[in-house]
Parts: structure tokens; C-alpha cells; sequence
């Protein structure tokens, strides 16, 4: 989304750096793109208050949990060769969680995973899990 401007020379922004001498006008292509970042932080910062707002909570330990979706399976229900963890009490995965964090737990990805959390976030995320049901014979 990059818009290239074009600023008359009488305006006091062809001084900007990056200018490029185009007949009578000037594109001031650098300086529309330093504009756009923080543009686009303060409309996210603007949006996310009115999510609230709207009356649609967001579930965190839900959102938190979808990253473990790609090994675990949709809601902790594995279809692959990781373990299911839909329905696996809330302090059985903090433990195995932490002991993961910790490198007390022997693990190819896991430990580096769940380093990423902090323990309000695991415990959300246990709870999440903890609270699918578990299905049986699959
Ligand atoms: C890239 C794939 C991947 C992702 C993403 C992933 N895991 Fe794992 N998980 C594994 C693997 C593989 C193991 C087995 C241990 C190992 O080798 O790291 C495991 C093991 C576990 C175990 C231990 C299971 C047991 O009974 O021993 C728990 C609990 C767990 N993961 C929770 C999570 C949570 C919570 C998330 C999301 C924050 C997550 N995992 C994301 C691959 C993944």
C-alpha cells in the first residue's frame, strides 16, 4: 500500500530527504512510507478498545492455545502422533508445561515453546485445554 505523492514546489514538504525532481512536481516516496508505520500502529491501538467495546470478548486462553493447534490437533484433539490435550487436567499440563520451560523435561521443540509463554499465559492456556472434552477411540 505504498502511494506516491505528488507535492507542488511551493510546498514545504519537497524538502523532505529522497526527493526526486520530476518537471514541476516532486515524489516524496520515502517520507509517505515512514508515515505509514506509525499510521498503522495507531489505528490498531484505536481498534482494539472498540473489540471490547463491541461486546465480543476475546477468549485469551483460546487464542493463546490456536499456536498448539499445528501439532496437538484443533482444541488439543491430536490426530497425528503428539499427544492429545483436550481434556488433560489444568496441573498435569502446567507441570509438563513448566518442566518443558525449564529443560527438565526431554524435548525436540517443546522446551523452546514453551519458554515463549509466561506463566499466566500457560495457566490460560492449560485451562483452555483442560476444559475440551476429550474424545475417546479415535
Ligand atoms: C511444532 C509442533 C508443536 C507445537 C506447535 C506444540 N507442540 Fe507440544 N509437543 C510437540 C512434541 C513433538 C511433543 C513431544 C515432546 C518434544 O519432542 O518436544 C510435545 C509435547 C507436549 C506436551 C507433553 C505431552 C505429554 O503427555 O508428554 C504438552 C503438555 C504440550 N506439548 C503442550 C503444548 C502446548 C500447550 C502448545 C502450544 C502453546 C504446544 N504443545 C505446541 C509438538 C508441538
Amino acid at each position: 500500500m505504498l502511494s506516491i505523492r505528488r507535492v507542488s514546489c511551493h510546498s514545504p514538504r519537497r524538502r523532505s530527504v529522497n526527493r526526486y525532481h520530476d518537471g514541476h512536481s516532486f515524489l516524496t516516496r520515502e517520507t509517505d512510507l515512514k508515515l505509514i508505520r506509525p499510521l498503522t500502529l495507531i489505528w490498531l491501538a484505536a481498534l482494539a478498545p472498540s473489540i471490547h467495546a463491541g461486546g465480543m470478548p476475546i477468549d485469551k486462553g483460546r487464542t493463546l492455545a490456536a499456536t498448539c493447534a499445528n501439532c496437538h490437533g484443533t482444541d488439543g484433539h491430536s490426530v497425528g502422533g503428539t499427544e492429545s490435550l483436550a481434556g488433560v487436567p489444568r496441573d498435569t499440563l502446567l507441570r509438563k508445561l513448566s518442566a518443558f520451560s525449564r529443560g527438565e523435561k526431554p524435548a525436540t521443540i517443546m522446551h523452546q515453546i514453551a519458554e515463549g509463554y509466561t506463566p499466566e499465559q500457560l495457566t490460560l492456556i492449560a485451562e483452555h485445554f483442560a476444559a475440551q472434552r476429550a474424545r475417546t477411540g479415535h
